[in-house]
């Protein structure tokens, strides 16, 4: 292996280099090689110029995530962009690729930026509870105007080279060779006797309308990064460097990052960052398993996941083949697809050619056999047992060997489903979400018989299609709509008990949740999950209160958005209270004897999030999720769980299990002593005064 950072001398000019496969993120190897390289290039009196390149598919594109435990070590990053940025012969960025994070703030530290056509500069850091914190938010406003660079820090949005160039942040953009095009470009700056230009020397562009920018951006953080610290610190940092001397500002800065680090919210998004990596982990699997070629795609049934499903595929370029019992269904599918299309065409996010080119790959067909040669089937009919056992029988017929079979049920027994097949080792759960196209989750659900090398398919294939998989086992729900019926549970209770649908929804949003669960019900269909709890039958609690409001609003016909109504009234695509509703359900509870008392919001919270934590410690013990941080990954990136918690696993980690524990048996006295039972797993860690993470650990490590 070579050298991580090496230097070479042409005509006068230096190219320093990193190496560090596979992103050349700026760990410590990285900043010490520079500190040697550009230590070393001071005492050289024949260079003229020096250009900061990186080997590999990109430039700096992030930092050592570690280091935020176990702290940074020597050299630290300002003595490093110091060094760079005090260089007597003008140092010119040569940027390819994805400069991201530290690689965008040595960016900034350099005199100059060449970047290849293709190259972008990202600040993402809000995404892991942080901000910029070696010198990205006082170098950025004094290269792009203030509030560009406040908005593309919120957003995380990365700037792509030609906007780069427009705001001033890149000097030249080039064709070809970025390192060859930054020499040539740095032999202009020596040729015009063109010396260093510090960044931290120039004013902050747009200091004048610092109350402006920032009473809009604040404005923009209050509504829709709710309950962060980030973006707020991150509004004070770039206040500072308007406002301070740069080294002061850098001082704002530090201090926030330090104190931004330690906190929750930080945690939080880090433990989702390393838990999205480790969901691909199996335990006891066999490194030398190895996936089934999948080549084409089956679905059978074109609704609303089966249409959103063949969109993932096609997507990914593989060919997909829809078949519906329907022709109205086929030709309301082939519609619809197009139409989401047509919206990413005029939002600009893909290109007119490529959207045919997807729409091509998809066909459909009402005849079975149009799938026997699918190297994958994905049955996406009712949710009803004994059709799906119906078609898995056929499928059995017509399938060739070796086809995976999978079903995208929510809740039904996929052990029953297999078993109605004579290949159940073929057979797997693949849960899509709402819309299919968009949300990033994919439970897989592992069957007892489903062969290793089918999960492994499975894995793959979700990585493929750029979705977050996550394995389960079979039970009522999964991990996900599991843990989501005691919660709703609560919610549906609580109306009963005399809240409004919108005190419930309010207080589960001011935590922090995309949208309160009865709204959601209205949006998927109040009856889809009232159906379900129904066709479960036996296995259901046996209490009239249990999911009471829900089978009041189905009998009624009030169904949520699609008719108009549901828990709330839908006026020309706005929610509005009804009160009709609340009356309804008011006198509900009490002819049905629930003591009346309104709860308040935080009660409401605390009985919907901790009722949903049982189940989770329930469903760990169970077996049904490897890990505590794989429910954590199916809740942020499948329910709206806000991902700055960390998932309710994490979450509860951060409360305390003993708090939560001791308010379930609080809820056991006060509300219901058969209803509310502590779930043995978070009964044992409370009192053992360790963490679902600390569990998780231990199981890892035995
Ligand atoms: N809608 C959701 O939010 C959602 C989310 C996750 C999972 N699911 C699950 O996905 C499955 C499908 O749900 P959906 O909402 O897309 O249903 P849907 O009612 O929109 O579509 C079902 C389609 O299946 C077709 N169909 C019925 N019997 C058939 C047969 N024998 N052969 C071929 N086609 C047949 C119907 O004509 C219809 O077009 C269900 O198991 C559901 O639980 C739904």
């Amino acid at each position: 292996m070579g050298e991580i950072v090496s230097t070479s001398l042409r005509d006068g000019i230096a190219v320093v280099r990193v190496d560090k496969p596979p992103v050349n993120a700026m760990d410590q190897s990285v900043r010490a090689g520079l500190k040697i390289a550009f230590s070393q290039l001071r005492a050289r009196s024949e260079v003229r110029a020096i250009v900061l390149t990186c080997a590999g598919r990109t430039f700096i594109a992030g930092a050592d995530i570690k280091e935020f435990d176990t702290g940074i070590a020597e050299p630290g990053y300002h003595e490093v962009f110091r060094l760079i940025e005090d260089s007597p012969v003008p140092v010119i960025a040569a940027v390819h690729g994805t400069a991201l994070g530290a690689g965008t703030e040595v960016s900034l530290a350099c005199h100059y930026r060449v970047a290849a056509e293709g190259a972008s500069f990202g600040l993402p850091e809000l995404s892991l509870g942080i901000i910029p914190g070696a010198g990205g938010t006082q170098r950025m406003p004094r290269l792009i105007q203030l509030d560009a660079a406040a908005e593309m820090m919120l957003l995380g949005r990365p700037l792509r080279a030609a906007q780069a160039k427009e705001l001033g942040l890149v000097d030249q953009v080039v064709t070809g060779d970025v390192k060859e095009g930054a020499v040539a470009y740095a032999k202009t700056l020596v040729a015009a006797g063109k010396g260093p230009r510090k960044t931290r020397e120039r004013p902050v562009i747009g200091a004048e309308k610092l109350e402006e920018t920032l009473k809009s951006k604040r404005a923009q953080v209050s509504k829709t990064m709710r309950n962060r610290q980030s973006p707020i610190k991150l509004l004070e940092a770039l206040q500072a460097a308007a406002e301070k001397p740069f080294d002061e500002g850098l001082e704002v800065e530090k201090a926030a990052s330090t104190a931004l680090e330690q906190a929750t919210e930080s945690r939080a998004l880090r433990h989702l960052f390393f838990a999205e990596r480790e969901v691909r982990k199996i335990p006891g699997l066999s490194p030398s398993v190895t996936p089934r070629l999948i080549d084409r795609i089956g679905i059978i049934g074109a609704g609303t996941m089966g249409g959103g499903i063949a969109m993932v595929f096609a997507n990914a370029g593989l060919p997909v083949t829809v078949v519906d019992a329907k022709q109205e269904a086929l030709d309301g599918a082939r519609v619809t697809i197009r139409k989401n299309y047509e919206r990413s065409v005029s939002r600009g996010s893909l290109a007119a050619d490529q959207m045919e080119a997807r729409i091509q790959l998809i066909t459909f067909a009402l005849d079975y056999k149009a799938i026997a040669t699918a190297d994958l089937i994905i049955e996406a009919v009712f949710e009803n047992m004994e059709l799906k056992k119906q078609i898995f029988a056929k499928l059995d017929q017509i399938a060739k060997p070796g086809a995976i079979l999978g079903t995208n049920t929510s809740t039904l027994d996929i052990d029953a489903i297999a078993a109605a097949t004579k290949r159940p080792q073929d057979v797997i759960g693949l849960h899509f979400f709402s819309p299919a196209n968009v949300m990033p989750l994919l439970e897989i659900v592992q069957a007892k018989k489903t062969a290793d090398d089918v999960l492994v398919t499975a894995l793959e294939l979700a990585k493929k299609a750029r979705k977050v998989g996550v394995v389960a086992h079979v039970c009522y729900g999964f991990i996900g709509n599991r843990m989501m019926d005691p919660y709703a549970r609560e919610a549906e209770h609580c109306v009963l008990e005399g809240a409004t649908p919108e005190e419930v929804d309010s207080a589960l949003e001011d935590f922090g949740m995309a949208m309160g669960i009865l709204a959601v019900f209205d949006m998927a269909g109040v009856d889809i999950g009232h159906l379900t709890r129904v066709a479960r039958g036996d296995a259901f609690h046996n209490d009239p209160t249990f999911y009471r409001p829900s089978a009041m609003l189905t009998e009624r016909g009030w169904l949520g958005q699609k008719v108009g109504r549901g828990y709330y009234r839908y006026q020309d695509g706005k929610r509005v209270v009804d009160q009709e509703v609340i009356t309804l359900l008011h006198a509900e509870g009490i002819r049905l004897g629930v003591p009346q008392r309104k709860p308040s919001a935080e009660e409401i919270r605390e009985r919907c999030l901790y009722a949903m934590i049982n189940e989770g410690a329930r469903v760990l013990e169970d077996g049904i999720a490897f890990r505590a941080s794989d429910i954590d990954v199916v809740y942020a990136s499948g329910y709206g769980f806000p991902r700055y918690r960390g998932g309710p696993m994490f979450y509860a980690d951060s409360v305390g299990l003993k708090k939560i524990y001791d308010r379930i048996l609080e809820f056991q006295r006060s509300l219901d002593p058969q209803y509310w039972q502590p779930a043995p797993l978070l009964e044992k860690l409370a009192k053992a005064g360790s963490s679902f993470g600390q569990w998780q650990a231990e199981q890892a490590a035995s």
